[in-house]
């Protein structure tokens, strides 16, 4: 589904500063957009207007060419958008499992058979086995599979674009990693994803495009390759450029030939491995005293990884040609 924003301004209180100032974009249909920014940029405020839990104090969100300041719309829109809050599991609150996720195919009068196919569909999904925690109380899960409950309730709707607030807040890097993957694969699906995410890593490994939110407004948006080149200007806003840009940049620093727009770690590892395959060993040492630390030290192992062991004076193969 389509969203767009147009011009939309949103103040909490009439007393209040904007929580958001002029904000226009457009997510395109299946897309997976990250949206990143410092605390209380706006981007909490920017996904609760995107099923119309907010409404903005002028300007207008239209989804899929609905325009949300109409109730009816609304109604509609939120069938098809589900929208996951921060630590989603704190609205937890049947008695069961099974019942909690049931709520929402319930509510739009489904019939038990469907309902039931749906819960069971939806936990599945989330990597829950129904007879397993189906029947048990959520509040007696632990963190993580409250979480995947909690998501399983906004999928049992079936929606078709799922709008994600922080997501993997305050798992462990398994739980993240799950969350993740659950989200990769909705993505592959054909749903349109809007995730916001304080990981620069798993917006650049995922997103096709990223939205930066300053003070309420939109700093930028484009592709993460576009917006995690823009380093100063993300700094200015108290941002980063994921772990693997920063380790490149050292690289370069240290005399490394790699090219200027890698964000992943694996495009990385590739680059490194294109730009240093067959260089010598001496040549690795000097280049990982130069680069120091961490980075050197990465350096020397990529040179050992690779059987860089021929001796000095050895002629360099396929190199930078530098
Ligand atoms: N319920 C509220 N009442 C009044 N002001 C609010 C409310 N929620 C947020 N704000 C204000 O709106 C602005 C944007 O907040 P928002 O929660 O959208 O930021 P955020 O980017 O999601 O931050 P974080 O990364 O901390 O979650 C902030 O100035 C915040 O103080
Ligand atoms: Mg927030």
């Amino acid at each position: 589904m389509s969203v767009v924003f147009q011009d939309v301004s949103y103040a909490y209180g009439a007393d209040q500063p904007p929580a958001l100032s002029h904000v226009s974009l457009t997510i395109p249909d299946g897309q997976f957009l990250g949206v990143i920014g410092h605390t209380g940029s706006g981007k909490s405020t920017l996904v609760q207007h995107m099923n119309g839990l907010l409404q903005p104090t002028s300007g207008r969100v239209i989804v899929d060419g609905l325009d949300l300041a109409d109730r009816r719309s609304r109604h509609e829109v939120r069938r098809h958008v589900g929208v996951a809050f921060q630590y989603p599991e704190y609205q937890l609150f049947a008695a069961t499992v099974r019942e909690d996720v049931a709520f929402g195919p319930t509510n739009l009068g489904l019939g038990a058979a469907e309902v039931d196919g749906r819960v069971r569909r939806a936990l599945e999904r989330v990597g829950l086995a129904y007879d397993e925690v189906a029947e048990r109380s959520p509040f007696h899960l632990s963190g993580g599979q409250q979480r995947r409950v909690a998501l399983a309730g906004i999928l049992a709707m079936e929606p078709r674009t799922i709008v994600l607030d922080e997501p993997m807040a305050g798992l462990d890097p398994r739980g993240c990693e799950d969350i993740l993957g659950l989200v990769h694969r909705l993505h592959e699906d054909g749903m349109t994803v809007v995730m916001v995410s304080h990981s620069m890593e798993d917006v650049a490994e995922n997103a096709d495009e990223v939205l930066v939110m300053s003070g309420g407004r939109v700093l930028m948006k484009g592709a993460p390759d576009e917006v995690f080149s823009r380093r100063e200007e993300l700094y200015r806003v108290g941002l980063d450029v994921p772990q693997a840009t920063r380790f490149q940049s050292r690289l370069r620093a240290a005399g490394l030939s790699l090219p200027q727009d890698v964000h992943t770690i694996e495009a990385l590892a590739d680059a490194i491995v294109a730009s240093v395959g067959t260089r010598t060993k001496e040549r690795y040492q000097e280049l990982a005293a130069r680069a120091g630390g961490v980075a050197g030290d990465r350096v020397a192992r990529a040179g050992e990884d690779a059987g860089a062991t021929k001796d000095a004076g050895a002629t360099t193969q396929g190199s930078d040609g530098r």
